[in-house]
Parts: structure tokens; sequence; C-alpha cells
């Protein structure tokens, strides 16, 4: 596996919070205000990306409050200055052409640091409810195939002509492309066979859900084995951290989380409900039972501040560049990890070398 720089990455909060929603010192705040200093924070703390999820409502409850994820991103491009903003994107929710326009104005207000994560979706009610129809799992796939293809022709600058079962675009092109670099960088998420096709055809780096090692060298080196037309592929990770001076620390704090998010069993039984049931991610969280979204703590990242950084350093040597994580209470954990983890990681990156 080639080996890259490590970045560190935080998941802003657009649900408000990363685990439990009955945190006393992390009540849910999915407010702009909020996510703004969340990420300026982060910025300032050395973490090098932020990834704003999408979903036009709040999948544990509508009731709750939920951030708009490409309104979001456009201002933190313009109040950041160093940190990579990666959006997400469920093409059903936006025409290519339009999202190839919106992705390459916030590039350019961002001075080259914007990124798209293609998410196929799995949220039934979001698209449902506003008249779109759900398509079946791999149709959803071919939808979005289709749309990622004219999406990376008109970054490119070129002139796009396409005839496709979904989008008919004729000599389209948009104005400026490429001005800080060649074109927004491409991420990509889902485990199914057709997301892994998907991703090693048309992405720059695949996103794995937080799961243990040998899943994750397991996935890395079936999409690694993939044919390719660019770069090689390149992998991100989600976790969530629980880091402490000790591991009896860090499994007490874990241990106090789950208590927690007792309080949460009628929010996420009533998302079970929303999910599309082929959506292979679910079937991975149902393996690993764990704290915190799309994986969480099955990635293993609990533990002492040693144990944390020998893992994640683990987790490099298997392939994975970009480390997505969450926290909880957000602001101080994520803190912590900068100043206790983070050094730890450096520390042995450099004796490896
Ligand atoms: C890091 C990461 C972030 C994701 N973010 C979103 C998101 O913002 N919105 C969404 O609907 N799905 C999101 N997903 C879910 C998947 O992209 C995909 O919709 C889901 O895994 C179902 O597809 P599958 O059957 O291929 O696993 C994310 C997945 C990963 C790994």
């Amino acid at each position: 596996m080639p080996q890259y720089d490590l970045r560190f990455g935080i998941w802003t909060q657009v649900y408000g919070a990363s685990g439990s929603f009955f945190h006393p010192q992390d009540p849910p705040d999915a407010s702009w205000e909020r996510n703004k200093r969340l990420v300026l924070q982060a910025e300032s703390l050395g973490f090098e990306s932020t990834l704003v999820a999408q979903h036009l409502f709040n999948p544990r409850d509508d009731e709750r409050d939920q951030l708009e994820t490409w309104t979001a991103s456009t201002a933190l491009a313009a109040v950041t200055s160093r940190i990579e903003i990666i959006a997400a994107i469920k093409p059903y929710l936006f025409h290519p052409v339009v999202l190839a326009k919106m992705a390459s104005q916030i590039e350019e207000i961002s001075h080259g640091r914007f990124a798209i994560n293609l998410v196929n979706a799995w949220f039934k009610p979001e698209l449902e409810r506003a008249g779109i129809a759900f398509a079946d799992h791999d149709d959803r796939y071919a939808y979005g195939r289709e749309w990622i293809e004219v999406v990376r022709a008109l970054f490119r600058g070129h002139r796009v002509n396409f005839a496709g079962n979904h989008f008919n675009i004729e000599d389209y092109q948009i104005r400026p492309v490429g001005r800080y670099r060649e074109r927004p960088i491409i991420y990509a998420g889902g485990e199914s066979e057709q997301a892994q096709a998907l991703a090693a055809d048309t992405a720059d780096i695949w996103f794995i859900n937080g799961q243990p090692p040998d899943d994750v060298r397991r996935l890395i080196g079936a999409v690694a084995a993939r044919p390719r037309h660019e770069t090689p592929i390149r992998f991100a990770l989600s976790a969530f951290v629980v880091a402490r001076e000790t591991t009896a620390q860090a499994e007490d704090e874990l241990r106090y989380l789950f208590s927690l998010s007792q309080q949460d069993a009628p929010l996420r039984q009533a998302m079970a409900g929303r999910t599309d049931p082929k959506a292979v991610m679910f079937k991975t969280f149902a393996r690993n039972p764990a704290f915190g979204s799309n994986g969480g703590t099955a990635a293993g990242l609990v533990g002492s501040y040693d144990t944390v950084a020998a893992r994640i350093r683990h987790f490099a040597d298997l392939g994975i560049e970009t480390f997505m994580l969450q926290f909880q209470p957000f602001e101080a954990e994520m803190a912590r990890f900068a100043n206790e983890v983070r050094p730890r990681v450096d520390r042995l990156t450099k004796t490896a070398a």
C-alpha cells in the first residue's frame, strides 16, 4: 500500500450531536453558529478536513434541527482558510449540472479546498415525502454512475454531450474551472458491491465505515484490486474516539456513553424503519454494535492515548490516509484528541519512517 501523510477530519454536527441526543454536556445543537465555531476550532487545532453529511431533515426525528449541507459548506468555505470541506451529495436531490456548478463555485470560494462525498441514499422518506421515487438499491447506483460521469466531465471544463438512461445533456460547459487545481476531490461512501465498483471507477477516495482492522483490510484489498483508469484510489475511515489517560478510564467513559444511549433507543428504532433494508452498510453496523454513527466505536479507537494512537497507526499501515472523527462532548473531546492523541500518532509515524 502506498503511504500518504495522515490527515484528520471531524464530522460537522449536522444532526446536532454525534452519539447520544441526551448527553448532559452536549445537548443537540445543529445550528449554523455552533457548526461555524466548531469547524473554526477544528481548523485552529490542526484538523485537515471536515465532512458535512447530507439529509434534508433529521433521520432520527423530523421535529429536530438539521443543518443544510450545501449552503453551510459554502459559508464554511468563506470563513475558513485551510481546512478541507467535504459536502455529501445524494444524486436524486440535485441535477448534475446544477451540482457541478455549485461545487465549482465553492471550489473557487475556498481556493481549492472543496470536495464532494457521493452517497447513494438509504433514508427513504427524505425522497418519498417530497414525491421523488426512492429507486431500488442497484438502480440508485446506476443513476449515481451516470450522474457522477456528468459532474466529473463538467468539473474538468469539458463541453459535455451525454445521452444516458437518466440524463440528456447537450453542449454544456461551466466556467470558471481549474483555477486552483484540476478539480474538486471526489470521495464516495457505501459498502455494497455497486458502491465499491462506483468508487473504483469514479472516486479519488473511498470512505469506509468504522469497523475492525481485519474488515477494513479486506475492504481495502477488494477495492484496491479493481481496475482503475487514474491514480490509485485512496482510503478514508470514519470512527468515534474515546481516549483517556488509561484504558480503564476510556472503557468507563464508553460504558457511560452506552448508558446514555439507552434513551436514544426509540429514536434509533424510528430511524431503522426509515432505512432501505438493502443498504449493505446497515448489515455491517448490525454485526458490530457500537456507539456513534457510521460504525462509530467499532473501529476500536477506544483506550489510552497510546492505545488509540497505535490503532490509528495500524489503520494507516493498512492504507487509511484520512480519519474522519466523531466525539462526545464534541468540542472538548476533539481538543483532547488534538492535544493528546495526535502528537503520539506523529511520534509513532516519525519512528516508523
Ligand atoms: C463516511 C460516510 C459518510 C456517509 N454520509 C452519508 C450522508 O451524508 N448521507 C447519506 O444518505 N448517506 C451517507 N453515507 C451512506 C452511504 O454512502 C450509502 O448510502 C449507504 O452505505 C448505503 O449504501 P450501500 O448499500 O452501498 O452500503 C455515508 C457513508 C460513509 C461511509
